[in-house]
């Protein structure tokens, strides 16, 4: 029996190839075979253009798919399915990275097939190499800190429940917005009606074609707002 191969969960930042850590290089330059996500979304195939360049070269890529949908039987189908296509590489001994954008831990697939994998394959070594986030990225380009003193901080889902992305924003000293374009108009409402307009900063595309960084939310911009935008708000003045 070959000894089980190492797994690795691998952040590649958020758009900027030079983004990526030096472990996440090494570890991309190193294992037997990659897997990279595929959906209806871009992400996957951007985390893949990232990594690509990093790879040793004939290096096998193998797409996982996972649907884009919210019936709960068929994404856990698709996730054990994908969970025990790479526990079968780990099993033959070759080792294998899962390239995801931004962070690894940050609102990704990743996180899902985690558990899967550590149930599947208990013996398998799985590292997670974390990532810049997108948000991370959001901040430096604005040269706005991200939380200072005794500042807190929320990260929240577009898509997440109304009522709770109000009192987070009413409890926090700054938010962030992550996948935005889902509740984009319901949003910018929010913001507006709470004074917030001014003391937020759209990003959208960072490092990408067709990037926009603008302080100050205005309907029309939000409007513009692509999959790859987020919301950064402080109410520090
Ligand atoms: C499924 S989440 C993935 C987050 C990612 N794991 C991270 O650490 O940033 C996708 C969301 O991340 C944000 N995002 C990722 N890359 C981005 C970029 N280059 N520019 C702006 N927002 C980005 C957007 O809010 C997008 O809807």
């Amino acid at each position: 029996m070959p000894k089980v191969g190492a797994f690795y969960g691998v952040g590649v930042g958020p758009g900027d190839p030079d983004l990526i850590t030096v472990k996440a290089v090494k570890i991309l330059n190193q294992v037997d075979l990659v897997f990279t996500a595929s959906s209806s979304t871009n992400e996957y195939s951007l985390a893949r253009q990232i990594g690509l360049r990093y790879l040793k070269s004939g290096i096998p890529l193998q797409n996982l798919p996972f649907p884009m949908t919210e019936d709960d039987q068929a994404l856990k189908t698709a996730w054990r399915k994908n969970a025990s296509d790479i526990a079968e590489i780990l099993r033959s001994g070759r080792s294998a990275a899962f390239l995801t954008l931004g962070d690894c831990l940050t609102y990704s697939t990743y996180a899902y097939l985690l558990p899967i994998l550590t149930e599947i394959i208990p013996e398998a070594p799985i590292t997670s190499v974390p990532g810049i986030t997108s948000y991370q990225q959001a901040a430096a380009r604005l040269n706005r800190p991200l939380v200072m003193t005794k500042e807190s901080l929320s990260i929240i889902s577009g898509g997440g429940d109304e009522g709770q992305f109000e009192t987070l924003l009413d409890q926090s000293d700054n938010v962030v917005i992550m996948k935005m374009y889902r509740g984009r108009d319901k949003i910018v409402e929010t913001l507006r009606q709470k004074g917030l307009a001014s003391k937020t900063a759209l990003c959208a595309q960072l490092d990408l074609p067709g990037e926009k960084i603008v302080e100050g939310l205005d309907q029309n911009l939000a409007e513009a707002a692509t999959y790859f935008s987020l919301l950064l708000v402080t109410k520090r003045n």
